[in-house]
């Protein structure tokens, strides 16, 4: 995880920097700082424990000018939160200083080896060791700074992006990447960005040049671009042009990232089907999938894979193809199916969903079944992500830059792509009849409106936050379809509010958590009118006996559910497979309700980061 943003040109680089650090710091948000450098100085650096306004506090009155710096904002990993572990570090001898996102695997290995020489860290953390490494390289092996940083990346094992500077190279901005992203803008007048993704550069240049693994950038002032791999090949560097709009990365009136996402899934939504659900011809097309349709078609089973938010988004997906097209799916966490030697086939069909296009763990199970002779699709956000770029096949959630780290409107895009797929399935397999293929796209083509009814009043999820904000548990209970909603409810709750909450299938909370129902613990239950309604009002019964506090999400105009819970949320009539898209809503807003009302920072929840490129 972590940020990192760089800069070369003619302008202050200072305030580039810190700006960029801000949109930059959904990527963690323990410690930041920021290293200037002006020709004959020494490198200046600036950095402590927090928040970038807290760098910002500290960096006050003291900064000098410079028109080259690097910031870093980051999520820790190696060594504790504390100014001394927070990045910028120097080298040994203070010439040289780097920023970088990733784990060096081998550090230890490494920084024994430099300690035996006699050198000493100032820092817990695996970046020191590369930067000492590298200046080491160069001092004992004579080479220049470029060969040396090639030298020390082919003896580093882990992931990174990096970039340096060096005192004694004043006009020189060196940029490195492996398994962490790194995208580099090209403005005019020879001015240069680094960043982890494109938010920190938009304003400046739509020009952007995205480093592919083991590739450097060697940026020269006065010079055209170089990049070179890390054995020192030649590459050719090629530009693309950002499509982001610079008001997606702002609130945009809204007090909280989370908040407008929230409000944005109908547009999020309506942008992820334009050009894929045609309702007049009653068609869905996926671009994405018509070069590998035969494979798929004849896939023996779907393996899906992802983390978080997205696993429960996969789960949707797993009701979804295995009920319309009859095809076998498995979800599995990345995490665990990457190192339990799974069995993977050539006829295997692996779907990896993700936001962010960078989850680590995601991407090497996306590698590792590559490796196997499986057809890899990818359902990302982040357009020109690792993922998107791994993977055979695709098709872009189009929910636009998600900032705040409880993920919300990713989700529902992940869940609408799942959905267009499973119906391009079963009609092309003929598993649903035409009358169910045609209510289905009639009914996800009212999706956004009925999204955008919903959200034109919350005041009574705002109602029920206030008299459950100082809970310390919450259950959250759904079956079929909703039960992956009540993984994803639970999880929004705890991510933001701190709130334990637990997630589970409505009849399993008989094997166990019913043993923790009394009146202090509110659950809640979604139960649309549809598939296992009877169960469901029966499992309402079971928690309502033992004097539990129901918060129900039901159907419009339910009166049996209603009847038995405390109290009642309600979302419009549609079909069963797509009540998924409806309930998580007020879930999420109740989550994000409650996290105010407990003075927590809903977009920048303790301890998480948005984009996890660790394992
Ligand atoms: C982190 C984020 C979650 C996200 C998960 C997977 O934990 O905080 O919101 O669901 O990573 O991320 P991805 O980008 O792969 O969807």
């Amino acid at each position: 995880m972590c940020g990192i943003v760089a800069y070369q040109g003619e302008k202050q680089a200072y305030p580039i920097l810190i700006k960029g650090l801000h949109r930059l710091e959904y990527r963690g948000y323990d410690s930041a700082g920021i290293a200037l450098l002006n020709p004959g100085e020494d490198i200046r650096l600036y950095k402590c424990k927090g928040k970038v306004s807290d760098l910002e506090s500290f960096a006050e009155g003291k900064y000098n000018g410079g028109t080259m710096g690097v910031g870093h904002t980051r999520w820790a990993t190696h060594g504790v939160p504390d100014d001394k572990n927070a990045h910028p570090h120097f080298s040994e001898s203070g010439n040289l200083v780097i920023i970088h996102n990733g784990i060096i695997e081998n550090y230890a290995s490494l920084k024994k080896e430099l300690q035996n020489r006699g050198h000493v860290f100032k820092s817990d953390t695996d970046t020191e060791v590369l930067i000492y490494l590298i200046e080491n390289i160069q001092k004992n092996e004579g080479k220049d700074l470029v060969s040396a940083v090639m030298t020390a990346l082919n003896q580093v094992v882990g992931a990174y992006a990096i970039v340096i500077l060096s005192k004694d190279n004043p006009d020189l901005m060196i940029g490195a990447k492996k398994g962490s992203p790194l995208v580099v803008g090209v403005g005019s007048n020879n001015e240069f960005f680094i960043a982890s993704d494109a938010t920190p550069i938009i304003e400046y240049t739509r020009n952007v040049v995205y480093l592919d693994d083991e590739e450097i950038v060697i940026l020269e002032r006065g010079k055209e671009m170089k990049i070179k791999t890390i054995r020192n090949q030649d590459k050719t560097p090629y530009v693309h042009e950002l499509e982001m709009q610079l008001e997606t990365i702002e609130k945009g009136g809204f007090d909280h990232f989370m908040l407008k996402e929230i409000h944005e899934q109908p547009r999020s939504i309506r942008d992820n089907m334009r050009g894929r659900l045609n309702i007049d011809l009653r068609e869905v097309t996926l671009g994405g999938i018509i070069d590998y349709q035969s494979k798929i078609m004849n896939a023996d089973r779907i393996i899906i894979v992802a983390c978080g938010t997205s696993w429960h988004a996969g789960l949707v997906g797993e009701y979804l193809i295995e009920d319309l097209a009859r095809i076998p799916v498995e979800v599995e966490y990345a995490s665990e199916f990457r190192y339990r030697n799974p069995i993977i086939t050539e006829k295997d069909l692996v779907i990896a969903i993700s936001q962010s296009g960078e989850t680590a763990d995601t991407l090497a199970a996306v590698e590792l079944a590559k490796s196997k002779g499986a057809t890899i699709f990818g359902i990302c956000n982040v357009v020109g992500s690792s993922i998107a770029r791994a993977t055979h096949a695709g098709s872009y959630t189009h929910a636009g830059p998600e900032i705040g780290v409880a993920s919300t409107k990713a989700f529902t895009a992940q869940v609408t792509v799942l959905t267009l797929m499973a119906l391009v399935f079963a009609h092309k397999k003929g598993t649903i009849s035409e009358a169910k293929y045609q209510q289905l796209l009639l009914g996800l083509d009212e999706i956004p409106k009925k999204i955008e009814e919903m959200l034109k009043s919350d005041d009574k999820i705002r109602y029920i936050s206030d008299i459950y904000k100082d809970a310390n548990n919450f259950l959250y209970l759904g079956r079929s379809y909703n039960f992956p909603i009540a993984l994803e409810g639970a999880l929004k709750l705890k991510e933001i509010s701190y709130i334990h909450a637990e997630g589970y299938p409505a009849a399993e909370m008989k094997h166990g958590p019913i043993a923790l129902i009394d009146e202090n613990m509110p659950v809640v239950v979604i139960a649309p009118n549809k598939g296992a309604y009877e169960k469901i009002l029966s499992n309402v019964q079971e928690v309502k006996a033992r004097g539990g506090k129901i918060i129900a999400i039901v159907t419009e105009g339910d009166t049996d559910v209603a009847s038995l819970a405390d109290h009642v949320i309600e979302i419009p009539e549609t079909e069963e497979e797509l009540t998924p898209l409806l309930s998580v809503i007020p879930l999420q807003l109740l989550a994000y309700h409650i996290a105010i009302m407990r003075g927590c920072n809903v977009d920048q929840p303790r301890n998480l980061a948005k984009s996890v490129t660790v394992e």
